[in-house]
């Protein structure tokens, strides 16, 4: 049911602050991070010296997400990889390894061999999924699950916000658990930031939706869309430009920022619409800098710059054409707030298309096939 939203897809959209409100829900207390699944599982966590995160599409795209989280506060070291890959590779496999799913809904096929291979070969497994019951969590030796709630249009949303919730939920367990030099107070300054995501989310979703689906609307015969991002960023970028592809059939491609001047720059022409995610100049001014002055290059060379940036942040004002406003927040869970106007933006534009958001062509929800 739809309850009187246009299509699936807006409705789950709208529903990406209760995913992540519902994931860290009975999983936060006092400031710390409790996960009764996790019980029983220390020692194991305790001797891990490395984590594996494969997935496929956007669930791949969280991984890596949580990659910058996972390293910074267990400092683990961390590999994410498309799960198709990986088990064709002759990967390095011990028990030593504790390879993460992820996976919507529990039985991408990709995912599900994936996870096989690694037990069979040493591995611990760990699936965070949104289906319970499903065939990926019953063949892991431990669940995370999300709980966004049903997920019915074909691309994934509020799933994607649950995911990156339930791997910092994790990180931040795991961290804990092996007493790496981070003290009570700093995990329960994480669990506030976590605790504050969906009321920032509900707030770009007031402000923000209006004008986003009248930029898409202006775009509707756009052919080519570029997307950079820089640290977090990166995925997202990667995420937005996804989306896209997947529901308005538009040509886009996702770049770390960096990269621009090694090549991707050479595609920009004028009219070339590229979006942008600023990272705050509280992560690192430096960083910040560098990001600000890719988009004045990029601008120099005719692009029609769409920045997504804090608010507050007015370095990005003389160069873009567009800015998109995100809450503050620490710049680990930026993730979760800038990639909210890239979600709208494509269903938006797809709707600008006459296109179907909930059923795009050739596309399912859940592959089971290899
Ligand atoms: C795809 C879906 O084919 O499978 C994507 O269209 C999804 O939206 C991907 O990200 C992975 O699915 P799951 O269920 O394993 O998260």
């Amino acid at each position: 049911d739809k309850g009187g939203w246009s299509s699936f897809m807006a409705k789950e959209v709208s529903e990406e602050p209760d995913a992540v409100a519902n994931t860290l829900r009975g999983r936060v207390r006092d400031g710390h991070v409790v996960i009764p699944e996790l019980d029983g599982m220390d020692e194991l966590f305790t001797n891990v010296s490395r984590i594996i995160v494969i997935a496929c599409g956007t669930a791949a795209y969280a991984g890596l997400v949580g990659k910058y989280a996972l390293e910074q506060w267990t400092r683990i070291p961390v590999d994410v990889e498309l799960a198709h890959e990986f088990r064709y590779r002759d990967p390095v496999l011990d028990p030593g390894t504790l390879v993460v799913s992820i996976s919507q809904s529990g039985e991408t096929m990709d995912t599900l061999m994936a996870v096989k291979y690694a037990r069979e070969r040493g591995a611990k497994t760990l699936s965070i999924c949104n289906t319970q019951g499903a065939t990926i969590p019953r063949e892991s030796d431990a669940i995370v699950y999300t709980h966004a709630g049903p997920e019915v249009a074909v691309a994934s949303t509020k799933a994607f916000v649950a995911q990156i919730t339930a791997l910092y939920l994790l990180g931040l367990h795991i961290a804990r658990v092996r007493g790496w030099a981070r003290s009570g107070t700093e995990e329960s300054m994480q669990v506030l930031e976590l605790e504050a995501i969906p009321g920032k989310i509900a707030r770009i979703l007031e402000r923000e939706q209006e004008r986003i689906e009248q930029l898409a609307h202006w775009m509707a015969d756009t052919r080519s869309v570029l997307f950079l991002g820089r640290h977090v960023g990166y995925p997202i970028a990667l995420e937005g430009a996804l989306k896209l592809k997947e529901l308005a059939y538009i040509h886009a491609e996702g770049f770390a920022a960096g990269e621009l001047k090694h090549g991707p720059i050479a595609l920009i022409e004028p009219g070339q619409p590229v979006f942008v995610i600023v990272p705050s100049p509280r992560a690192s001014a430096d960083m910040h800098k560098k990001v600000v002055s890719s988009i004045q290059e990029i601008r120099a060379r005719g692009a029609r710059v769409i920045a997504i940036a804090e608010e507050g942040d007015v370095a990005v004002l003389p160069f873009a054409d567009e800015v998109l406003r995100i809450p503050l927040a620490e710049p680990l869970f930026e993730p979760l707030l800038a990639v909210v106007p890239l979600h709208i933006f494509a269903m938006a534009l797809a709707t600008a298309k006459g296109l179907d958001v909930d059923q795009p062509r050739n596309l399912a929800k859940s592959v089971t096939v290899e």
